[in-house]
């Protein structure tokens, strides 16, 4: 074997890396380039659906929640509106409450069954009550109300020029302080960008026992886009023995033997989960002049 090509690191471990604009037109030629089945395009009709409940256990009535004086559902939506590759972006929801804000701003509303346990199962079920047809479904979370939209489009365009890949998503570089809380779920990545596993705990595990400073450890985000062939198959795999122990629903996809493209993002996560994050997410913006 050659020596070179077994060090991982160099050009080759770096070409999924993406940054932002510039970054996504990298993407796109890739994608062009790829030429799947004799036509240049492939997977080309794109929706973005934000799943949003009202009832949920940390923080009551979260997606509505206001956050300089607009509320968050609003922000992720305006956001997602940004990004190029949508055709189209719906809030799926199954609370009138919510429904009735997203109007209001004019946004499209799928009303969904209180019965989905999680946003991959509302988005799934929006995806069928939709009239049009969809090659990609994008899960925008709504709590992420700082979402940049080429963040959006990088999920996408990555999805789009790996035919293999069932699913795409997002990591960012990890802050050292992070590195051993298990609510950060890190990422391990070959050297086209697949996901090889995701963890709560640290990975790679470095053998002196604690957090090598030199390496480049990676944060998942919390965006996802699939295929919408396999969105409607994944509620249905049965759950299997590495997401049931990790409690992380996307290792079900690798242990069936899925495809995973990841694209690596400059992201400052600001999920909001408590009322403090908000606290937090409005002081930035202030220092930011984000309104
Ligand atoms: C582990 O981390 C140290 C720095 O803390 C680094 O020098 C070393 O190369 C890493 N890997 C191994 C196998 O020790
Ligand atoms: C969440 O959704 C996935 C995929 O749709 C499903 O397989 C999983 O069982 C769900 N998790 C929970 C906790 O309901």
């Amino acid at each position: 074997m050659d020596p070179a090509s077994s060090s991982g690191s160099g050009s080759s471990s770096k070409s999924w890396i993406v940054y932002g604009l510039a970054a996504g037109a990298a993407i796109a030629a890739a994608a062009g380039a790829f030429s799947f089945r004799g036509s240049s395009k492939f997977r080309t009709r794109v929706i973005g659906i934000i799943p949003a409940r009202f009832a949920s256990s940390r923080f009551q009535g979260k997606p509505l929640v206001q956050i300089l004086g607009k509320p968050m559902i609003q922000r992720t939506w305006e956001r997602a509106k940004l990004a190029s590759t949508l055709d189209h972006v719906v809030v799926a929801t199954d609370d009138e409450k919510i429904a009735e804000c997203c109007r209001g701003f004019g946004a499209d509303v799928i009303m969904t069954s209180e019965s989905c346990r999680n946003g991959t199962e509302r988005c799934n079920e929006a995806l069928q009550k939709l009239e049009k047809k969809y090659d990609i479904v994008v899960n925008i979370q709504g709590d992420e109300p700082l979402i940049e939209p080429e963040i959006i489009d990088g999920v996408v365009k990555a999805l789009q020029g790996a035919p293999d890949a069932v699913f795409s998503t997002a990591v960012t570089s990890l802050k050292p302080e992070d590195s051993m809380d298990p609510n950060r779920v890190k990422c391990v990545v070959d050297n086209r960008g697949y996901a090889i596993y995701f963890s709560r705990g640290l990975i790679p595990y470095n053998k002196s026992g604690k957090v090598n400073p030199n390496f480049p450890y990676l944060l998942h985000l919390g965006i996802q886009s699939y295929d919408s062939k396999f969105l409607k198959i994944y509620p249905e795999l049965t759950p299997t023995p590495l997401q049931l122990e990790e409690d992380l629903e996307q290792l079900k996809v690798l242990e069936n033997g899925y495809k995973m493209k990841v694209i690596k993002v400059n992201h400052d996560a600001h999920g909001v989960d408590t009322q403090e994050d908000v606290e937090k997410i409005e002081a930035l913006m202030r220092e930011r002049n984000i309104s």
